[in-house]
Protein backbone atom coordinates (compact mmCIF):
# COMPACT_ATOMS: atom_id res chain seq x y z
CA UNK A 1 0.00 0.00 0.00
CA UNK A 2 0.82 3.94 -0.27
CA UNK A 3 0.37 5.45 2.89
CA UNK A 4 1.02 8.87 4.27
CA UNK A 5 1.90 9.01 8.13
CA UNK A 6 1.79 12.09 9.83
CA UNK A 7 3.79 12.49 12.64
CA UNK A 8 6.52 9.72 11.58
CA UNK A 9 9.73 11.85 12.52
CA UNK A 10 8.50 11.20 16.19
CA UNK A 11 8.52 8.32 18.44
CA UNK A 12 5.35 6.04 18.15
CA UNK A 13 5.23 6.99 14.10
CA UNK A 14 8.96 6.37 13.58
CA UNK A 15 8.36 2.87 14.60
CA UNK A 16 5.28 2.57 13.31
CA UNK A 17 6.97 4.61 9.61
CA UNK A 18 10.11 1.57 10.05
CA UNK A 19 8.02 -1.43 10.47
CA UNK A 20 5.83 -0.24 7.12
CA UNK A 21 8.54 0.24 5.05
CA UNK A 22 10.08 -3.16 6.13
CA UNK A 23 7.23 -4.90 5.46
CA UNK A 24 7.12 -3.69 1.66
CA UNK A 25 4.82 -0.54 1.84
CA UNK A 26 5.89 2.90 0.43
CA UNK A 27 5.92 5.21 2.91
CA UNK A 28 5.61 9.14 2.60
CA UNK A 29 5.89 10.85 6.27
CA UNK A 30 4.51 14.34 6.96
CA UNK A 31 5.59 15.86 10.10
CA UNK A 32 6.83 19.68 11.22
CA UNK A 33 9.68 18.55 12.98
CA UNK A 34 8.24 20.29 15.84
CA UNK A 35 9.19 17.87 18.22
CA UNK A 36 10.50 14.87 16.06
CA UNK A 37 13.61 14.56 14.29
CA UNK A 38 14.28 14.25 10.61
CA UNK A 39 16.87 11.27 11.25
CA UNK A 40 14.27 9.57 13.05
CA UNK A 41 12.28 9.50 9.75
CA UNK A 42 13.62 5.31 8.03
CA UNK A 43 16.04 5.72 5.65
CA UNK A 44 14.01 4.77 1.73
CA UNK A 45 11.25 7.28 3.67
CA UNK A 46 10.26 10.10 1.99
CA UNK A 47 9.64 13.38 4.32
CA UNK A 48 7.61 15.62 3.89
CA UNK A 49 8.15 19.15 5.94
CA UNK A 50 5.36 21.19 7.25
CA UNK A 51 1.97 21.14 9.26
CA UNK A 52 -1.31 19.25 8.15
CA UNK A 53 -2.74 22.00 7.08
CA UNK A 54 0.43 22.95 5.08
CA UNK A 55 0.82 20.19 3.56
CA UNK A 56 -1.97 17.63 3.93
CA UNK A 57 -3.55 18.03 0.60
CA UNK A 58 -0.89 18.63 -1.51
CA UNK A 59 0.20 15.63 -0.46
CA UNK A 60 -2.60 13.54 -0.68
CA UNK A 61 -3.32 15.52 -4.00
CA UNK A 62 -0.31 13.38 -5.52
CA UNK A 63 -2.93 10.57 -5.40
CA UNK A 64 -2.23 6.54 -5.48
CA UNK A 65 -2.74 6.51 -1.09
CA UNK A 66 -4.28 4.03 0.02
CA UNK A 67 -4.46 5.11 3.56
CA UNK A 68 -3.15 7.22 6.42
CA UNK A 69 -1.63 6.18 9.49
CA UNK A 70 -2.37 9.65 12.19
CA UNK A 71 0.02 10.72 14.76
CA UNK A 72 0.98 14.33 14.48
CA UNK A 73 0.21 15.75 17.89
CA UNK A 74 0.94 17.61 20.49
CA UNK A 75 0.82 14.88 23.57
CA UNK A 76 2.16 16.32 27.18
CA UNK A 77 -0.11 16.63 29.77
CA UNK A 78 1.19 18.94 31.72
CA UNK A 79 1.52 21.74 29.13
CA UNK A 80 -2.27 20.77 27.49
CA UNK A 81 -3.10 22.04 31.12
CA UNK A 82 -1.04 25.27 30.90
CA UNK A 83 -2.09 26.07 27.29
CA UNK A 84 -5.33 24.35 26.23
CA UNK A 85 -6.03 26.50 23.18
CA UNK A 86 -2.71 25.29 22.03
CA UNK A 87 -3.98 21.33 21.83
CA UNK A 88 -7.30 21.94 20.40
CA UNK A 89 -6.01 24.08 17.91
CA UNK A 90 -3.09 21.47 17.15
CA UNK A 91 -4.48 17.92 17.47
CA UNK A 92 -8.04 18.60 16.86
CA UNK A 93 -7.65 21.59 14.13
CA UNK A 94 -5.00 20.59 12.66
CA UNK A 95 -6.49 16.59 12.58
CA UNK A 96 -9.96 18.44 10.75
CA UNK A 97 -7.49 19.74 8.20
CA UNK A 98 -6.01 16.63 7.38
CA UNK A 99 -9.62 14.75 7.44
CA UNK A 100 -10.77 17.51 4.69
CA UNK A 101 -7.60 16.90 2.82
CA UNK A 102 -8.23 12.95 2.80
CA UNK A 103 -11.66 13.67 1.75
CA UNK A 104 -10.53 15.73 -1.42
CA UNK A 105 -8.32 13.01 -2.50
CA UNK A 106 -10.53 10.58 -1.95
CA UNK A 107 -8.61 8.19 0.56
CA UNK A 108 -11.18 7.06 3.55
CA UNK A 109 -8.62 4.14 5.54
CA UNK A 110 -7.28 5.87 8.79
CA UNK A 111 -5.51 4.48 11.73
CA UNK A 112 -5.49 6.91 14.51
CA UNK A 113 -3.06 7.14 17.81
CA UNK A 114 -5.72 7.78 20.55
CA UNK A 115 -5.06 7.23 24.03
CA UNK A 116 -5.79 6.20 27.40
CA UNK A 117 -6.11 9.61 28.71
CA UNK A 118 -9.46 10.04 27.21
CA UNK A 119 -10.80 8.01 30.46
CA UNK A 120 -9.40 10.17 32.95
CA UNK A 121 -9.72 8.37 36.40
CA UNK A 122 -11.39 5.02 35.58
CA UNK A 123 -13.74 3.88 38.50
CA UNK A 124 -12.66 0.39 37.77
CA UNK A 125 -9.76 -1.72 35.70
CA UNK A 126 -8.91 -3.22 33.51
CA UNK A 127 -10.24 -0.49 31.47
CA UNK A 128 -12.32 -1.58 28.58
CA UNK A 129 -13.34 0.24 25.14
CA UNK A 130 -16.75 1.23 26.62
CA UNK A 131 -15.74 2.18 29.88
CA UNK A 132 -16.71 6.38 30.34
CA UNK A 133 -14.45 8.79 28.87
CA UNK A 134 -13.84 11.43 31.30
CA UNK A 135 -10.63 13.10 29.93
CA UNK A 136 -9.10 15.02 33.04
CA UNK A 137 -6.86 17.12 30.37
CA UNK A 138 -7.24 18.83 27.46
CA UNK A 139 -4.55 16.70 25.88
CA UNK A 140 -7.18 14.00 26.65
CA UNK A 141 -9.80 16.08 25.63
CA UNK A 142 -8.49 16.92 22.00
CA UNK A 143 -8.14 13.21 21.35
CA UNK A 144 -11.66 11.83 22.67
CA UNK A 145 -13.14 14.79 20.20
CA UNK A 146 -11.07 13.28 17.32
CA UNK A 147 -12.20 9.69 18.30
CA UNK A 148 -15.87 11.40 17.46
CA UNK A 149 -14.79 13.43 14.63
CA UNK A 150 -13.93 9.74 13.05
CA UNK A 151 -16.73 7.78 14.36
CA UNK A 152 -19.18 10.46 12.58
CA UNK A 153 -16.85 10.86 9.37
CA UNK A 154 -17.19 6.63 9.12
CA UNK A 155 -21.28 7.41 9.53
CA UNK A 156 -21.31 9.99 7.40
CA UNK A 157 -18.22 10.18 5.06
CA UNK A 158 -17.98 6.63 4.56
CA UNK A 159 -14.46 6.80 6.31
CA UNK A 160 -12.50 3.47 7.60
CA UNK A 161 -10.95 4.11 10.31
CA UNK A 162 -9.67 2.52 13.76
CA UNK A 163 -8.65 4.11 17.11
CA UNK A 164 -5.52 3.05 18.78
CA UNK A 165 -6.00 3.94 22.57
CA UNK A 166 -2.64 3.57 24.10
CA UNK A 167 -1.44 2.89 27.35
CA UNK A 168 2.58 3.55 28.37
CA UNK A 169 4.30 3.42 25.89
CA UNK A 170 8.20 2.17 26.12
CA UNK A 171 11.34 0.45 24.23
CA UNK A 172 12.71 1.16 21.05
CA UNK A 173 13.17 -0.85 18.21
CA UNK A 174 15.77 -0.86 15.59
CA UNK A 175 17.01 2.57 16.30
CA UNK A 176 14.28 4.36 17.09
CA UNK A 177 13.26 5.45 20.33
CA UNK A 178 11.93 7.86 23.04
CA UNK A 179 13.70 11.43 22.59
CA UNK A 180 11.98 13.82 23.87
CA UNK A 181 13.20 18.01 24.31
CA UNK A 182 11.39 17.78 27.18
CA UNK A 183 11.48 14.21 28.81
CA UNK A 184 8.37 13.81 31.61
CA UNK A 185 8.10 9.99 31.10
CA UNK A 186 9.09 7.56 33.95
CA UNK A 187 11.27 4.57 32.06
CA UNK A 188 13.45 7.59 29.78
CA UNK A 189 13.97 9.60 33.16
CA UNK A 190 14.56 6.49 35.20
CA UNK A 191 17.84 5.55 32.86
CA UNK A 192 18.62 9.10 32.54
CA UNK A 193 19.94 8.54 36.24
CA UNK A 194 21.66 5.24 35.21
CA UNK A 195 23.53 7.49 32.35
CA UNK A 196 24.56 10.40 34.94
CA UNK A 197 22.05 13.28 33.21
CA UNK A 198 20.11 13.41 36.54
CA UNK A 199 20.99 12.22 40.29
CA UNK A 200 17.69 10.75 41.03
CA UNK A 201 14.81 9.62 40.23
CA UNK A 202 11.44 11.89 41.59
CA UNK A 203 9.05 9.49 42.13
CA UNK A 204 5.61 11.39 42.21
CA UNK A 205 3.87 10.11 45.53
CA UNK A 206 3.84 7.06 47.41
CA UNK A 207 0.09 7.51 49.16
CA UNK A 208 -1.52 5.71 46.42
CA UNK A 209 -3.82 2.72 46.94
CA UNK A 210 -1.79 0.37 45.37
CA UNK A 211 0.52 -2.00 46.99
CA UNK A 212 3.64 -0.25 47.58
CA UNK A 213 1.50 3.22 47.35
CA UNK A 214 3.16 4.17 44.07
CA UNK A 215 1.55 4.64 40.82
CA UNK A 216 0.69 1.36 38.46
CA UNK A 217 0.91 1.79 34.91
CA UNK A 218 0.46 -0.52 31.66
CA UNK A 219 3.60 -0.97 29.84
CA UNK A 220 3.38 -1.78 26.17
CA UNK A 221 6.36 -2.29 23.66
CA UNK A 222 6.40 0.41 20.65
CA UNK A 223 7.07 -2.82 18.54
CA UNK A 224 3.79 -4.60 20.06
CA UNK A 225 2.02 -1.60 19.73
CA UNK A 226 3.57 -0.69 16.08
CA UNK A 227 2.34 -3.93 15.00
CA UNK A 228 -1.29 -3.03 16.11
CA UNK A 229 -0.96 -0.78 13.43
CA UNK A 230 -0.23 -2.90 10.74
CA UNK A 231 -3.44 -5.22 11.78
CA UNK A 232 -5.38 -2.18 12.42
CA UNK A 233 -4.48 -0.68 8.59
CA UNK A 234 -5.60 -4.37 7.45
CA UNK A 235 -8.96 -4.07 9.58
CA UNK A 236 -10.59 -0.86 8.33
CA UNK A 237 -14.38 -1.08 6.70
CA UNK A 238 -15.59 1.49 4.79
CA UNK A 239 -18.37 3.39 6.91
CA UNK A 240 -17.03 1.31 10.45
CA UNK A 241 -14.92 3.17 13.22
CA UNK A 242 -13.53 0.78 15.48
CA UNK A 243 -11.99 1.77 18.98
CA UNK A 244 -9.47 -0.51 20.79
CA UNK A 245 -6.89 -0.43 23.76
CA UNK A 246 -3.51 -1.32 23.76
CA UNK A 247 -1.92 -2.60 26.58
CA UNK A 248 -0.31 -5.16 27.64
CA UNK A 249 -2.87 -6.00 30.91
CA UNK A 250 0.10 -6.03 33.44
CA UNK A 251 0.51 -3.45 36.09
CA UNK A 252 4.11 -2.48 37.53
CA UNK A 253 4.62 0.45 39.93
CA UNK A 254 6.73 3.00 39.79
CA UNK A 255 9.19 1.15 42.47
CA UNK A 256 8.82 -2.21 40.34
CA UNK A 257 9.72 0.15 37.10
CA UNK A 258 12.97 1.25 38.76
CA UNK A 259 13.81 -2.08 40.20
CA UNK A 260 13.95 -3.52 36.50
CA UNK A 261 16.05 -0.32 35.54
CA UNK A 262 18.23 -0.93 38.26
CA UNK A 263 18.47 -5.15 36.92
CA UNK A 264 19.45 -4.02 33.76
CA UNK A 265 21.74 -1.23 34.21
CA UNK A 266 23.53 -2.34 37.25
CA UNK A 267 23.44 1.16 38.03
CA UNK A 268 21.95 1.63 41.94
CA UNK A 269 19.42 4.32 40.53
CA UNK A 270 18.67 6.29 44.06
CA UNK A 271 14.87 8.02 44.10
CA UNK A 272 13.75 10.55 45.91
CA UNK A 273 10.08 10.68 47.06
CA UNK A 274 7.97 14.39 45.92
CA UNK A 275 4.43 15.01 46.31
CA UNK A 276 1.70 13.60 43.86
CA UNK A 277 1.82 14.70 40.07
CA UNK A 278 -1.29 17.05 39.46
CA UNK A 279 -3.76 14.69 37.84
CA UNK A 280 -2.05 11.25 37.78
CA UNK A 281 -4.58 8.48 38.37
CA UNK A 282 -3.20 5.71 41.08
CA UNK A 283 -3.81 2.68 38.25
CA UNK A 284 -3.99 2.39 34.98
CA UNK A 285 -4.71 -1.02 33.24
CA UNK A 286 -5.58 -1.69 30.12
CA UNK A 287 -7.98 -4.77 28.70
CA UNK A 288 -6.37 -5.52 25.20
CA UNK A 289 -9.01 -8.03 24.85
CA UNK A 290 -10.88 -6.62 22.03
CA UNK A 291 -8.33 -6.36 19.85
CA UNK A 292 -7.07 -9.56 20.76
CA UNK A 293 -9.99 -11.34 19.78
CA UNK A 294 -10.74 -9.04 16.72
CA UNK A 295 -7.43 -8.82 15.17
CA UNK A 296 -5.37 -11.75 16.95
CA UNK A 297 -3.26 -8.92 18.32
CA UNK A 298 -0.69 -10.37 21.27
CA UNK A 299 1.66 -8.69 23.64
CA UNK A 300 5.53 -10.44 22.62
CA UNK A 301 7.40 -8.24 24.90
CA UNK A 302 7.32 -7.71 29.08
CA UNK A 303 8.59 -5.20 30.93
CA UNK A 304 12.26 -6.12 30.95
CA UNK A 305 12.75 -6.26 27.35
CA UNK A 306 10.98 -2.61 27.14
CA UNK A 307 14.16 -1.52 29.50
CA UNK A 308 16.69 -3.51 27.90
CA UNK A 309 15.61 -1.73 24.20
CA UNK A 310 14.80 1.53 25.89
CA UNK A 311 18.82 1.48 27.41
CA UNK A 312 20.66 -0.15 24.18
CA UNK A 313 19.13 3.55 22.80
CA UNK A 314 20.02 5.48 25.36
CA UNK A 315 23.52 4.34 25.15
CA UNK A 316 23.86 5.09 21.15
CA UNK A 317 21.13 3.38 19.08
CA UNK A 318 21.49 4.32 15.72
CA UNK A 319 20.43 7.95 16.11
N1 LIG B 1 6.52 9.19 37.32
C1 LIG B 1 7.35 9.41 38.38
N2 LIG B 1 8.48 10.12 38.15
C2 LIG B 1 8.82 10.61 36.92
C3 LIG B 1 7.95 10.37 35.85
C4 LIG B 1 6.80 9.66 36.07
O1 LIG B 1 7.08 8.98 39.52
O2 LIG B 1 9.87 11.27 36.81
C5 LIG B 1 5.31 8.38 37.53
C6 LIG B 1 4.03 9.14 37.23
O3 LIG B 1 3.57 9.79 38.37
C7 LIG B 1 3.13 8.00 36.74
C8 LIG B 1 4.07 6.96 36.15
O4 LIG B 1 5.36 7.30 36.65
O5 LIG B 1 2.51 7.43 37.83
C9 LIG B 1 4.11 6.99 34.65
O6 LIG B 1 4.30 8.34 34.23
P1 LIG B 1 4.55 8.73 32.72
O7 LIG B 1 4.71 10.23 32.68
O8 LIG B 1 5.65 7.90 32.15
O9 LIG B 1 3.22 8.29 31.98
P2 LIG B 1 1.70 8.67 32.31
O10 LIG B 1 1.05 7.43 32.84
O11 LIG B 1 1.58 9.90 33.11
O12 LIG B 1 1.18 9.08 30.86
C10 LIG B 1 0.91 8.14 29.86
C11 LIG B 1 1.19 8.76 28.51
C12 LIG B 1 0.32 9.97 28.29
C13 LIG B 1 -1.12 9.57 28.47
C14 LIG B 1 -1.34 8.88 29.79
C15 LIG B 1 -2.71 8.31 29.87
O13 LIG B 1 2.52 9.13 28.44
O14 LIG B 1 0.50 10.47 26.99
O15 LIG B 1 -0.43 7.80 29.93
O16 LIG B 1 -3.19 8.47 31.15
F1 LIG B 1 -1.90 10.68 28.44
Amino acid sequence: MKLLVTGGAGYVGSVVAALLWETGHEVVVLDDLSTGHADACPDGVRLVQGTLRERAHDVLAEGGYDGVLHFAAKSLVGESVADPAKYWDGNLGESLALFDAMRAAGVARIVFSSTAAVYGDPETVPIVEDSPTRPTNPYGATKLAIDNVLAEYARLHGFGGVSLRYFNVAGAFGGFGERHAVETHLIPTVLGVALGARDEVPVFGEDYPTADGTCVRDYVHVIDLARAHLLALDACAPGVHRVYNLGSGAGYSVREVVEVCRAVTGHPIPMTVLPRRAGDPGTLLASSEAIRDDLGWTVEHDLTAMVEDAWKFALGGRR
